[in-house]
């Protein structure tokens, strides 16, 4: 009650602000047939920084035509710079990245500050980890725009009467995409901001972490018991409590003396491992990290230009200062004899950055960074929300300096738009609740519709304990998540698939058993997204942008564009029209079955599945089953993507993507024709099963290793 009185508030106070403000035309330029740039007039580029969101300074190609119909008025007030894009009526606001609440965004006020928000319950403004000034529009006849401010400093987006940002920084330009549909859009803003490099195969398995898993033994019998139970799983997380007193880049010596052995340990078992690194550095002379930061004038200072100090886990700690070149440089080296150890993925966290106590739970705004050639000196208010990109971009050049040839896998806390160059994301500290579980959809669909595909929450929540029947539901959607972890916080119960009893360890063990058949489908997603920015997640409208009626549809969701998944809790979920068929991976019984989501083929898809395994170290396409859904016309198509799994190779044509067909032959035949599309990967003699999926359940043939396959139906 009291939160919604505030917020009416905020409103009413945030309405007569605006109406005291008039908004003035601006200069435009067109990029692209679809990209146009808004810039106030008053626009000062030395004020500027290259653009953080952007991959590279687009060229202007002409002044904007008089027909563009989507246009950006500035304003200025209050020391405050303003951006206002009108909307028509009935338009649907998607994006602004990493939000609780609803798919749909209309209505929302919100402000762009990372911040460590510890069960989102910080505050009303609906912060978190990540900034995306992003919002994607969807017009009643499925054409889409979106709007990109292309600002990193502290701002409000209101999205009630049109989509307007309010700025603590200098007036900032703000680019506008136009295209026929959401898809296309997403598309543009892709090629603008960036796709994710393509991760190692391993991240697509599911991982499970605690806080923390120590000592080593324990880690260990982790990594059995997911063997033992047959549960798959690929990576094992090792979270603070590793750390010699939580100095970071250090070991502690009872609890891992020895974490190569712990590496290797966990590789002979085919698994994983990614350890955490956060930004704060313990203030203790005699320790390398602060003494080498020290030595090289790393550190971010604060107003007086003293050294900033601010505690967070280890107590008092001091912060990288990412704008200044040489700190990036020192930051990377370190990782140099870390990932020597055997280590394989890293976690940045806390780097939004969290400092305890600190105002708005980090440093002050009047700190400096000091910036260098590329970067202005500048106050924390400017850098704050770019402060954990800058720290992924360190800290991924420095793992792929370790390990030139393998694909470096990190995920993180905070981030910006266009990020997702640098890091995989997680949703933060979400809690063990149903209304996290339902809210975990639309925060994940939203983030692939911001340009971040890989991303998802804790399966189980994070804080409180989750109850066997909230985990059983949780892992039967988390196995769909395009990032599946399941996490916990400390002093919590155990939240492995096995902790809640033999009911919901054969639910997980199912649920896992049907994200690892359909890695061949998932990988080729996540191809699809490295090359054009398509999310691997996505929301149900995207399968018919006509249909209004799936706008607002969030608790089913799209995997790529041939599966559905309908998780058991979901209240009359919105589907599409059309041939949607379910089909059972693992001999599940989805429309009778508690817990597994139930997973619809679209009609006109092929879908490509490998066996169970347990790890993706045995993953293999040499056996291949098809799983062919017809359309109407029946016929369908499919493809795979695949290569060596977690080296460079496919850069230089080591890779595959194999085209396949079915068409109807005759009375009632169908030929399946399997041919190469692309790449240079030696063509390995494959056996193809292929499941003609029907009403009444999957038809299956016999194994055949020919690339042109004949089916009598029935
Ligand atoms: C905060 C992170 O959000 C959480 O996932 C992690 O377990 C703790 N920090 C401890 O490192």
């Amino acid at each position: 009650m009291i939160k919604a009185h505030y917020f009416r508030l905020y409103i009413i106070s945030f309405l007569i602000f605006l109406s005291h403000v008039t908004f003035a035309q601006e200069k435009a330029f067109l990029i692209s047939d679809n990209i146009a740039v808004f810039y106030p007039v008053n626009y000062i580029a030395e004020k500027h920084n290259p653009s953080f969101a952007l991959i590279e300074e687009p060229e202007i190609i002409d002044t904007l035509p008089y027909s563009w119909d989507i246009k950006v008025e500035f304003g200025e007030e209050f020391e405050k710079s303003m951006a206002y894009i009108k909307t028509r009526s009935q338009t649907w606001l998607y994006g602004t990245g990493e939000s609780r609440g609803n798919l749909v965004k209309n209505g929302e006020t919100r402000i762009f500050w990372n911040t460590d928000n510890p069960s989102y319950d910080r505050d009303s403004d609906g912060r978190l980890y990540q900034t995306h000034p992003w919002v994607l529009g969807v017009h009643e006849d499925g054409s889409a725009f979106g709007v990109l401010a292309d600002n990193t400093w502290k701002q409000k987006l209101s999205l009630g009467d049109g989509i307007v940002f309010i700025s603590d920084g200098p007036p900032f330009r703000v680019f506008v995409i136009r295209a026929a549909t959401p898809q296309k859009v997403i598309q543009i803003l892709a090629a603008l901001t960036g796709k994710i490099n393509l991760p190692p195969l391993w991240s697509l398995g599911y991982q499970q972490c605690r806080w923390s898993y120590y000592p080593d033994t324990r880690v260990k019998e982790i990594a059995d018991t997911f063997r033992l139970k047959q549960i798959p799983c690929d990576v094992i997380w090792m979270d603070i409590h590793y750390m010699d007193g939580y100095r970071v880049f250090t070991f502690d010596p009872e609890r891992f003396p020895n974490p190569s052995e712990t590496n290797d340990y966990l590789h002979s078992q085919g698994f994983k491992s990614v350890w955490m690194i956060d930004p704060g550095v313990k203030k203790e002379e005699g320790y390398t990290v602060y003494d080498s930061g020290t030595e090289n004038d790393v550190w971010v200072k604060d107003a007086n230009g003293d050294v900033y100090v601010g505690p967070v886990w280890p107590g008092d700690c001091v912060f990288p200062d990412f704008t200044q070149e040489k700190t990036s440089e020192w930051w990377a080296d370190l990782y140099k004899d870390y990932m020597n150890t055997g280590i394989d993925g890293v976690w940045n966290d806390m780097n939004e950055p969290s400092v305890f106590g600190g105002p708005d739970w980090t440093m002050p705004i009047e700190n400096i960074h000091r910036g260098g050639a590329k970067y202005l000196r500048d106050i924390h208010l400017r850098y704050h929300n770019v402060y954990g990109m800058l720290m992924v971009k360190a800290s991924r050049k420095g793992i792929l300096d370790a390990n030139p040839d393998k694909r470096p896998f990190i995920l993180t806390r905070a981030n910006y738009i266009g990020g997702q160059r640098y890091a995989a994301t997680w949703t933060g500290d979400n809690v063990s609740s149903w209304d996290h579980l339902r809210m975990s959809i639309p925060m994940s669909i939203n983030l692939g519709l911001s340009g971040q595909p890989f991303n998802g929450p804790d399966i189980g929540g994070f804080d409180k304990n989750a109850t066997p029947e909230l985990f059983g539901h949780w892992i039967a959607v988390g196995a769909f998540y395009p990032f599946s972890r399941g996490h916990t916080v400390t002093g919590s119960i155990n939240h492995e698939p096995w902790a809640f009893g033999e009911e919901i360890e054969d639910v997980s063990r199912v649920a896992l058993q049907r994200r690892y058949r359909l890695l061949p489908y998932l990988y080729t997603l996540f191809y699809e997204a490295s090359v054009n920015g398509m999310p691997v997640m996505r929301p149900v409208f995207f399968a018919d942008i006509t249909d209004i009626k799936l706008r607002r549809e969030e608790q089913a969701f799209l995997l790529g564009t041939n599966l559905l998944v309908i998780p058991k809790w979901a209240d009359h979920p919105a589907l599409p029209k059309g041939i949607w068929r379910t089909i059972s991976l693992v001999g599940e019984d989805s429309e009778n079955d508690i817990y597994q989501t139930d997973l619809k083929q679209r009609g006109g898809s092929i879908i490509p599945l490998i066996d169970v395994i347990q790890t993706t170290e045995q993953y293999s396409t040499d056996s291949l089953t098809l799983l062919v859904c017809l359309d109407e016309n029946m016929k369908a198509e499919g493809t795979l993507y695949s290569d060596a799994g977690d080296e460079f190779e496919y850069l230089k044509g080591q890779y595959a993507v194999d085209y396949f067909i079915a068409e109807k032959s005759g009375e009632n035949k169908i030929i399946i024709t399997c041919s190469r599309k692309e790449g240079h990967l030696k063509e390995e003699k494959r056996y193809y099963r292929i499941g003609i999926v029907t009403d009444s359940g999957i038809v299956y043939s016999e194994w055949k290793n020919k690339k042109k396959i004949e089916i009598s139906l029935q």
